[in-house]
């Protein structure tokens, strides 16, 4: 970052002018000290439009006029995911920090190329899984960092979100790295490995869209702990989007919806059950953008709470279980 920096809010730039930027940019407004300054599209007319939209003060007709504008800050790349790394690459190569929207990459060395290429150039690099960064699951680790679940040896949950099927829509398109565990199965196995560490096994079955992509998985993950996680996802059904944590004393449960909570409801042994509700500020996205802000403030280069080794481990379960289920996704240029 800019020794100049420190006297200014930090200048992120967003690449891709999607559903998900959209709702990201919203989020600036419950962060001091940031602002979305820029926008990169293919197209500049879409760019403009949403700078126009959102008030930002730049648009870009490429993601490599976003990546080498020296005004930037902090690159936020909210592509598809196979399109994440050339970003990332990118900007990392121009000196930015990247908040990369889940799943960081397509493919495990992917990943790695960037968390090389971003350790090589000394800037921050971090996976946007917003869900850690939400108050509900930090209370949660509070919770079972004070021993109140006993012993940890579960984690249960799924993430069904049922959409209409349409080969045409980044979320099922087999060249734009469609699918359910590319963009929910990234959810689950990333809270699994927050609450139980890397498995030492992995069991996975799926079925698949006729188009060659995967609608639905269920895993399990077994640790040398002697935890057990059973987790499956679906673009097809619906379902309750639960996830529960289980330890020999108690055990919680994150809701509504796991990966957009505003409550833990823990039940102990012996106890009346608690709530514990606490509310993320905006849609959610602001926490994981304050996250960003103070590790650049700081001089860090990645987060404690989304460390870059977690997003190699969950990467390298992604690869797997889409292997397991007969699906390749390359990462791809730009
Ligand atoms: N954290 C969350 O809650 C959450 C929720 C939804 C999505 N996401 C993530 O955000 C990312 C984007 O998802 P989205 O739903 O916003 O997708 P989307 O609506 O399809 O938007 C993707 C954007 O990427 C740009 N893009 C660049 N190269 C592209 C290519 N080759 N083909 C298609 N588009 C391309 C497009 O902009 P131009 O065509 O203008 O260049 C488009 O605006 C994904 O990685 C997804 O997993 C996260």
């Amino acid at each position: 970052m800019d020794e100049r920096a420190a006297d200014r809010p930090l200048r992120w730039g967003i690449a891709g002018p999607g559903r998900m930027a959209q709702a990201f940019v919203k989020d600036f407004a419950h962060v001091d000290g940031a602002v979305p300054y820029a926008v990169g599209s293919r197209d500049v007319a879409r760019a403009q439009a949403f700078a126009d939209e959102f008030g930002l003060e730049r648009a870009f007709g490429s993601y490599a006029e976003l990546c080498a504008c020296p005004e930037i800050d902090v690159v936020y790349i909210a592509t598809p995911h196979p399109q994440h790394k050339a970003i990332a690459l990118e900007a990392i190569g121009n000196g930015k920090a990247v908040l990369v929207e889940k799943a960081f990459a397509t493919t495990l060395a992917g990943a790695q190329e960037i968390v090389d290429a971003a350790r090589a150039q000394q800037v921050f690099a971090m996976e946007a899984m917003w869900t850690r960064f939400q108050p509900v699951v930090r209370a949660l680790h509070d919770v079972v960092d004070a021993g109140q679940l006993g012993t940890i040896l579960g984690v249960q949950g799924d993430l069904y979100a049922q959409r209409d099927f349409n080969p045409d829509d980044r979320l099922f398109a087999k060249d734009l790295g469609g699918g359910a565990l590319l963009d929910l199965g990234v959810y689950v196995l990333q809270f699994a490995q927050d609450f139980l560490g890397s498995p030492s096994e992995m069991t996975v079955r799926g079925t698949l869209y006729p188009n060659g992509v995967d609608a639905q998985a269920g895993m399990v993950l077994s640790y040398d702990s002697g935890a057990l996680a059973t987790l499956a996802v679906s673009l097809q059904s619906m379902g309750p989007g639960r996830m529960v944590v289980m330890g020999d004393q108690g055990w919680a449960e994150v809701k509504p919806r796991f990966h957009h909570p505003d409550r833990v409801v823990v039940h102990r042994k012996g106890v009346t059950p608690r709530t514990l509700a606490l509310h993320p500020d905006g849609t959610g996205y602001s926490h994981e953008i304050v996250e960003v802000n103070r590790a650049l403030r700081e001089g860090r280069l990645e987060s404690d709470i989304m460390p870059l080794s977690d997003t190699l481990a969950v990467m390298d379960q992604l690869e797997q279980a889409l292997h397991a289920v007969g699906v390749k996704h390359p990462d791809q240029p730009l």
